[in-house]
């Protein structure tokens, strides 16, 4: 059992607060942020993650507490988890005020030996400013070491890749360190990779990197199969088969979104820049995904001739399922582009439209996906949730103005489609 404090109560910062409760640490979840502080003094979790209310719930009081104030939390743990955001600069790179902010927080507050894990993604070299802003700003015989764990939680599925993880990166500057962090994950049972602090901050930037490359190759290879009468869906079973491949993020579709993605891909092609090489083959990925985006709304031209004056209905409005994040959302372009080609919006997504209603004015919110296909001229699913793939398409067919369905996620099987009477398209079939 070891005493953390979490400094920034947001997606990475909760989960890894709560579910290192439950591992049965004390753990004290501190944000700047009164108000989400206070609900979550009350159990209100500011944000949809699946299982992380019961975490919360079942934890809260005696492992698990919430404050505002950065000594309380920070004097009586041995961890100090640093999980504040590092938001995108205009030229790409990552924004690390606050992380510079914490530092000098934590410096303040230091009082016996502390290991300041560095949780967030952040650029290599981060932790060397992190370890010479406590030394500069705290007392002379302040004892810590810095250590980088990254995370690599998925959205949606964060509680569970928290407690089942397929590896734990330590970049540690000493033993010490390196052995209270292995201890921390001991539970989890999980291979662990000790590293020198540079390694372990490229671990993270290389990995997303690669995953959002291999979402780039299999849409490329989708616009091949188009015009080659082929199947991406069975391309890329065909090359899942290949241990050396894997199936996993080769699902063809409107491209990828999120917080995560855009922006850390961006801050490794800057990261790469600075120093002196050029990632071309990244600036292709993010090439291919911009176009990737731009391509449904050409293709709903393909379809519907005229956009101007047509109703066009959008299934799904979040990243990806299981989530109500809209950030960098393909769904965001997609319908500012429709619109802007004179189409009337009307949406449903299960979990994100409270916070779509910020971003995307004069679309029609519908309370399910029925009323989405009622007089519409269109269907364009942009997100895969489980739900959608039980509709009963024959009652939305009757339904449509014009039984038109775009398919951004290849969820519906073309040829069924046709034989209930759609014309139907998906992405590289
Ligand atoms: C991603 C990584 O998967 C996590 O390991 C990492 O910790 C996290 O970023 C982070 O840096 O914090 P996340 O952004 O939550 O997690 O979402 P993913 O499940 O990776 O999906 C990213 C995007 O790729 C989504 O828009 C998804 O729709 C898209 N995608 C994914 C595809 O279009 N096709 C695929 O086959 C897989």
């Amino acid at each position: 059992m070891k005493h953390i404090c979490v400094i920034g109560s947001g997606h990475v910062g909760l989960v890894t607060g709560a579910c290192l409760a439950e591992l049965g640490n004390i753990v004290i979840c501190m944000d700047d942020d009164a108000a989400r502080i206070d609900n979550l003094g009350k159990g209100i979790i500011p944000f949809y993650e699946p299982d992380l209310e019961a975490i919360v719930h079942r934890n809260m009081g005696e492992r698990l507490s919430f404050t505002t104030d950065i000594e309380m939390a920070i004097k009586p743990s041995e961890i100090v988890f640093v999980c504040v955001g590092t938001p995108q600069k205009a030229s790409g790179e990552a924004d690390l005020t606050s992380i510079e902010a914490v530092a000098q927080r934590i410096a303040k507050a230091m009082n016996n030996y502390k290991v300041i894990v560095e949780k967030s993604t952040v650029p290599v070299k981060t932790g060397e400013w992190v370890r010479r802003t406590i030394k500069l700003n705290g007392p002379d015989n302040s004892r810590f070491d810095v250590v980088s764990n990254p995370e690599f939680l998925r959205e949606g599925k964060a509680v569970y890749d928290f407690m089942h993880p397929d590896r734990i990166v330590i970049g540690a500057e000493s033993e010490k360190a390196a052995n209270i962090m292995k201890e921390l994950y001991q539970p989890l049972k999980a291979p662990v990779l000790v590293t020198n602090i540079e390694t372990a901050e490229l671990i993270k930037h290389a990995s997303n990197a690669f995953l959002a490359l291999k979402v780039s190759y299999i849409n490329a290879v989708a616009n091949v199969c188009e015009k080659a009468g082929a199947d991406v869906v069975k391309v890329a079973e065909g090359m899942g088969y290949d241990k050396r491949i894997g199936r996993q993020f080769l699902d063809a579709g409107v491209g990828y979104g999120g917080y995560c993605f855009p922006k850390d891909l961006a801050a490794f092609i800057k990261i790469a820049e600075e120093l002196g090489y050029d990632f071309e083959l990244l600036r292709a990925v993010r090439k291919i995904n911009d176009s990737q985006q731009a391509q449904i709304v050409t293709k709903a031209k393909g379809m519907l001739w005229n956009l101007s004056g047509k109703t066009i209905g959008i299934l799904g409005l979040s990243f990806k399922p299981n989530t109500d994040d809209i950030r960098e959302a393909p769904s965001i372009y997609v319908i500012r582009q429709l619109q802007q080609e004179g189409a009337k919006i009307k949406a449903y997504d299960p979990r994100a439209m409270g916070n779509a209603r910020v971003a995307l004015t004069d679309v029609e919110y519908c309370p399910d996906p029925y009323e989405v296909a009622r007089d519409s001229d269109a269907l364009i699913i942009i997100t895969e949730w489980d739900e959608f793939g039980t509709l009963d398409l024959a009652k939305v067919r009757r339904l449509m103005r014009q039984p038109v369905i775009l398919d951004g996620r290849n969820m519906f099987d073309p040829a069924e489609m046709e034989r209930l009477g759609f014309v139907y398209r998906g992405v590289g079939r």
